[in-house]
C-alpha cells in the first residue's frame, strides 16, 4: 500500500531511486562491516510492487560489475513485473477480483508514468504500446511462457500497437517492466523464491518470470497458493485476519530459514 500511494503521488523514477539508493549504499564493504552483515548471505525481498523493486535491485546488482558484493537470494511475493500486456489470462479472470481489481491496479500503474487520462484508458484496452514494440512481447508472451494449466481456454491475440500516438519511452523500460530484460541478464540471478496467488491479476506476471528464470537455468523455488489473494501477507491483522496471509508468511519465512 505504501508503494501504491507513493507511486501514484510521485511519478517514476522516485520510488525506483528510493529503492536502489539504499541498496547501493548498503552493499558497500564498510557499511556491511559496520552493521556486521555477512556479505555472503544477503537477500532482497518484497511483495507486489515492492517485489518489482526487489527484482530490479537484484537484476542491477548481479549484472553490474561495479558491485563486488552480490545477492545470495531474492524472494518475490506476488510480484508486479510488467505493464506491457494487460490481457493475460489472470488479468482477464480476476479483473473484478478481490483486493486488486484491474482498474485500480491500472490507475496506479498509469499514474506512475503520467496523469494523462488517455493513457489510463489505453491500458484498460491493452492498446497502449507503440509501433515497433512487438519484439518486446516475446519476453512476456503468456501463450508460450505460461504452463498449460494456467492458459486454460484463453486465446492469445496479437497486440494492437500504435493505436494512440503516445510518446512514453517508459512503456518500453525494463525498470518498470522487469520482464523486459533479456535472457543473458537473467542467467546471473541468484537463488530465487517466487510466490504467486491464484486470485490475483498479477498471477501471470509471477508465473511468466518463473518460466523465464527456469529457462535461463536459475535455481528457483515456486509456491502457488490456490486460495491466495493479492496482498494477503499484509492482511493478517485488523480488520482482515486472513488465514491465508499467515500461511503465506510461514512459507516465505521457512524458505528463508532453509535457504539463506
Ligand atoms: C506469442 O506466442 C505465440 C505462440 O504460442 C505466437 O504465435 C505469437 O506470434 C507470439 N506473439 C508475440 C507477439 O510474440
Ligand atoms: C498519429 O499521428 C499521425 C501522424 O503523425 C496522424 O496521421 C494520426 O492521425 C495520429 N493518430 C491519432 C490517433 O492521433
Ligand atoms: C542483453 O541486454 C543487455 C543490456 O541491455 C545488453 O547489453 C546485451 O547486449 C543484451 N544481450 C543480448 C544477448 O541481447
Ligand atoms: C538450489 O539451491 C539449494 C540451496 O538453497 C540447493 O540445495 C540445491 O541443490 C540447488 N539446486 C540446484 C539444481 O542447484
Amino acid at each position: 500500500v505504501g508503494f501504491c500511494l507513493h507511486a501514484s503521488l510521485y511519478q517514476f523514477p522516485v520510488s525506483y531511486e528510493d529503492a536502489m539508493s539504499p541498496v547501493k549504499f548498503f552493499l558497500q564493504d564498510k557499511i556491511l562491516a559496520k552493521y556486521r552483515v555477512d556479505p555472503s548471505r544477503i537477500c532482497i525481498s518484497g511483495d507486489s510492487s515492492g517485489a518489482l523493486l526487489a527484482t530490479k535491485a537484484t537484476q542491477l546488482v548481479q549484472n553490474d560489475p561495479k558491485f563486488k558484493n552480490k545477492i545470495k537470494a531474492q524472494a518475490l511475493i506476488y510480484p508486479a513485473l510488467q505493464i506491457v500486456d494487460t490481457l493475460t489470462p489472470s488479468y482477464r479472470e480476476y479483473a473484478h477480483g478481490p483486493i486488486l481489481p484491474m482498474d485500480f491496479a491500472i490507475k496506479i500503474g498509469s499514474l506512475y508514468l503520467s496523469k494523462d487520462k488517455a493513457l489510463f484508458q489505453a491500458f484498460r484496452e491493452n492498446q497502449h504500446m507503440p509501433h515497433g514494440s512487438r519484439h518486446l512481447f516475446t519476453l512476456v508472451n503468456w501463450s508460450t511462457l505460461l504452463p498449460e494449466k494456467y492458459r486454460r481456454n484463453h486465446i492469445y491475440t496479437e497486440p494492437i500497437l500504435g493505436r494512440h500516438n503516445f510518446s512514453y519511452p517508459l512503456l518500453l523500460d525494463s525498470r518498470i517492466s522487469a520482464l523486459l530484460v533479456n535472457d543473458s541478464q537473467l542467467q546471473s540471478l541468484p537463488l530465487t523464491y517466487i510466490l504467486t496467488c491464484e486470485h490475483d491479476i498479477l498471477r501471470d506476471d509471477g508465473l511468466v518470470y518463473v518460466s523465464r528464470l527456469r529457462n535461463a537455468g536459475v535455481n528457483i523455488s515456486h509456491d502457488h497458493i490456490e486460495d491466495g489473494v493479492h496482498g494477503a501477507i499484509s492482511l493478517m491483522t485488523i480488520p482482515f485476519y486472513l488465514r491465508v496471509g499467515i500461511r503465506i508468511g510461514e512459507k516465505y519465512i521457512s524458505w528463508l530459514d532453509e535457504n539463506l
